[in-house]
């Protein structure tokens, strides 16, 4: 497969049930597939940060940056959950994921948005810019491994002098 024949575009209305699909597929489960038709649904989505990886007119990929927020005493700092991002599993490991990753955290940039959190596998995140969330001083609002809860900036010192939990939406409890 030629990678250079892959398009990166913000989903549209069509691609919902593909992407429902492909986290069916790249997940053990329904979690990250309702997930996202819990978020889309609700206050916390970006339409222009759910994006898809399209080949030959096909989801292949898609990720989803939403609103969340740091919250330390009374304030409430925003910040975006990176979750869910998957790839087709046919089409794992030929940088489908880094590439809509990237992509996605671009687009965020380019939107304003300062801090990103994610939860997932240490060794992926790091190339993306994202470190140790607690050493950078969030805490989790759950049990979660240290090196599996991480973060990044999106603007130079975008986390300087904050501290706080990140606090998830309902949308991501486990029994909702
Ligand atoms: C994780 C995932 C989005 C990466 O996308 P991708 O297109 O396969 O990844 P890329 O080709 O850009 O990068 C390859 C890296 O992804 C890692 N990777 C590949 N498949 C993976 C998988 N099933 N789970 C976790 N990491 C995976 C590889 O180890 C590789 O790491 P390396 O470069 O250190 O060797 C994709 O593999 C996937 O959908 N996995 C299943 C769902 C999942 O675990 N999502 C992330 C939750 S944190």
């Amino acid at each position: 497969m030629d990678t250079k024949e892959l398009k990166i575009r913000p989903e549209t209305e069509s691609d919902r049930e593909a992407i429902y699909a492909l986290h069916l597929s790249a997940f053990d489960g329904r979690f990250e597939s309702e997930l996202v038709n819990k978020i889309r649904a609700g206050e916390n989505f970006i339409p222009e940060l759910s994006r898809v990886t399209i080949n030959d007119n096909n989801v292949v990929g898609h990720i989803l940056l939403s609103t969340i927020v740091i919250k330390k005493d009374e304030k409430e700092i925003p910040a975006l959950a990176l979750a869910p991002v998957g790839v087709l599993p046919e089409f794992q490991n030929r940088g489908i994921g880094s590439a809509l990753t990237k992509n996605a955290l671009d687009e965020a940039r380019r939107l304003k948005h300062r801090i990103v959190v994610v939860i997932g596998h240490p060794p992926y995140y790091p190339r993306f810019g994202f470190v140790s969330a607690t050493k950078a001083g969030l805490s989790a609002p759950f049990d979660i491994p240290d090196e599996a809860f991480m973060v990044c900036e999106l603007a130079p010192d975008a986390l300087k002098g904050i501290s706080g939990m990140v606090q998830y939406p309902q949308e991501f409890d486990e029994d909702q």
